[in-house]
């Protein structure tokens, strides 16, 4: 079997407050990979580690004091890659008593590093679309001009009105009408909705092998966000590229993902098939899927509770992670039997069925 195009290993992204003089430990101990052609859909609550997770594998985590440990394997002309390397050099930690006391970064050198690492991948390989595509977009350059750009810095065709037409091309590829008028048009000029098509022309341009989408929805009129989930299905047929799709909104996660990660508190707590993991009726889950799943206003949710059932407890404290699983205060699965290990030890990532793996006590008895 091929080699996973990405494949994380134990990501840790911490940011150190200095104030607290704590670790803020926003990605702790990920792993999930993604093989070529799928679409791994990340699912979490706010603040689970997701976009952070994605940063971290684009590289753009360098800003402040910041740790990142672990592996980042990324194939790139028949070679993985480990987009990490060498990046621990750059930090300096100082303990005591077994605790961190203060976090020095060589910030030119952790970014000068990092910037050769990424050189030839970020945008080129890895390409991504954000949240908020007008704030992604130069306000100040016309859109055919950023995507023109993108084309001649990250593919073989470099002539400028062969990348126009390339941008054009695209344009249409996304479904947006007069691509050829829209090209001299300033990202204020174009509505939230066409924007977004326009972020993803421009990823889509550079031919990525990987497509990282964090929330490409969300923040749009819900009619408009259903007509983008519609063309990212219809390009996923089309091209089959690669993706990382990140929202926290399940029913897009479940129209376009081959497999799944759900992620709770920095780090990933299920991850196998989407058709298992999604589905309601399957019943070896984590409680917190079991929970996010119930969440969502489904039909019949409505029908039985007449409201969306949101998740009891508070979001996990990134600063103070309890010694056990991270979702025990929020759990309501805990048996007598397990309630110890659940209390006192963090449960593994453990295989359950092929492919599929769960971190969670009460699979492992
Ligand atoms: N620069 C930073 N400094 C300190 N903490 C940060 C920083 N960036 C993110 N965090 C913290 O890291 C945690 C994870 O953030 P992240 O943005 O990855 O969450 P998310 O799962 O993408 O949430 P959302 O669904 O709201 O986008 C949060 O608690 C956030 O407050
Ligand atoms: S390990 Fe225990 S506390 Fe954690 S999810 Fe499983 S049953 Fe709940
Ligand atoms: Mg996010």
């Amino acid at each position: 079997m091929d080699a996973p195009l990405l494949k994380i290993e134990n990501l840790r992204t911490y940011f150190y407050s200095q104030s607290k003089q704590a670790f803020i430990r926003s990605v702790d101990g990920v792993n999930l990979e993604i093989a070529r052609g799928e679409t791994l859909g990340v699912v979490g609550e706010s603040g689970s580690g997701k976009s952070i997770t994605a940063l971290s594998t684009m590289g753009l985590i360098s800003a402040g004091p910041g740790v990142i440990s672990g592996t980042i394997a990324f194939q790139t002309n028949g070679v993985q890659k480990n987009l990490l390397q060498g990046l621990e050099n750059y930090v300096k930690l100082t303990e005591q008593d077994g605790k961190v006391m203060h976090v020095s970064k060589n910030v030119v050198g952790w970014e000068k590093h990092s910037d050769r690492i990424m050189h030839k991948i970020r945008g080129k390989e890895i390409a991504m679309i954000f949240q908020n595509p007008k704030a992604s977009m130069n306000p100040f350059t016309t859109v055919g001009k950023q995507i023109t750009e993108a084309i001649r810095l990250h593919t073989k065709t470099k002539d400028p009105l062969e990348a126009e037409d390339r941008a054009a091309y695209w344009l249409k590829q996304v479904k947006i009408d007069s691509p050829r008028l829209r090209l001299t048009n300033y990202p204020y000029g174009l509505s939230g909705g066409m924007c977004q098509r326009a972020m993803i022309a421009m990823a889509l341009a550079c031919e990525p092998s990987l497509l990282i989408a964090d929330e490409p929805t969300t923040g749009l009129d819900a009619t408009i966000q259903s007509k983008i989930v519609d063309l990212l299905v219809e390009l996923k047929g089309e091209l089959g590229t690669t993706t990382m799709l990140i929202s926290h909104d399940i029913s897009v996660i479940s129209r376009l993902s081959d497999s799944v990660a759900v992620m709770y508190g920095g780090t990933v707590v299920e991850c196998g098939p989407a058709r298992d993991i999604l589905a309601t009726a399957f019943e070896s889950k984590h409680p917190y899927t079991t929970a996010l799943l119930t969440s969502i206003p489904s039909e019949q949710n409505i029908k039985e509770k007449g409201y969306l059932q949101a998740i009891e407890g508070d979001v996990l404290d990134t600063i103070n992670i309890p010694l056990g699983c991270r979702f025990y205060s929020r759990c309501n699965r805990v048996t007598d039997a397990i309630r110890k290990k659940c209390e006192s030890h963090e449960p593994d990532l453990r295989e359950i069925s092929p492919g599929h793996r769960v971190r969670c006590w009460l699979y492992f008895e």
